[in-house]
């Protein structure tokens, strides 16, 4: 699958099939997060890659709309240290990590982690050190309903030329 067909075939799957991710695919995943880019290519990121029920069980239970995590085989969190551009580069990656997932034929959703309540919590739970902050958490799995795109804005609606 090229970058253009994940783009466009990519969407959010929030429910999965038991069968388990091959290690090699996730460490693909995680080096093509790793990749993205970084404001002065600074590299904020870490990814902690979550396998364990109950740890999963324990963050689905805390989010809102991050309920189903606790049914996705693999759970990715994204966590970047305390720079101006965390946000996007934290963001960056966690893209990433959804087109490589899509080319790798896995179903995949991005929940928020940034700010939400939960935030201190998962972070909590994951160890991680104080100065980092929660970009995301993403869902990773098979999945074997294939399911219809959300609408989308037409391009029409929402390309400019040179001005508005
Ligand atoms: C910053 C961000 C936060 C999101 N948080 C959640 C979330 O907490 N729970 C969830 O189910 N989906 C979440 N999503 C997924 C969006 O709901 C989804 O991308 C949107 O509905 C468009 O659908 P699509 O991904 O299939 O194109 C989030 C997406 C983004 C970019």
């Amino acid at each position: 699958m090229d970058a253009i067909e994940a783009i466009k075939s990519r969407k959010s799957v929030r429910k999965f099939s038991s069968r388990p991710i091959p290690d090699n695919i996730i460490y693909d995943i995680i080096d093509c997060a790793r990749l993205a880019p970084s404001a002065k290519n600074i590299q904020p990121w870490r990814f902690v890659v979550i396998t364990e029920p109950k740890m999963k069980q324990a963050i689905a239970t805390i989010t809102d709309y991050g309920k189903f995590l606790d049914r996705a085989p693999v759970l990715v969190a994204v966590l970047c240290s305390n720079t101006q551009y965390m946000v996007e580069d934290g963001s960056a990656a966690t893209q990433n990590i959804l087109l490589a997932a899509t080319a790798h034929g896995l179903g995949s959703c991005w929940v928020a982690g940034y700010d939400k309540y939960y935030e201190k919590s998962v972070s909590i739970l994951l160890n991680a050190p104080r100065d980092m902050r929660l970009i995301s958490i993403v869902a990773l799995g098979y999945h074997d309903n294939p399911i219809g795109r959300v609408k989308k804005r037409e391009l029409e609606d929402v390309l400019f030329l040179e001005h508005f």
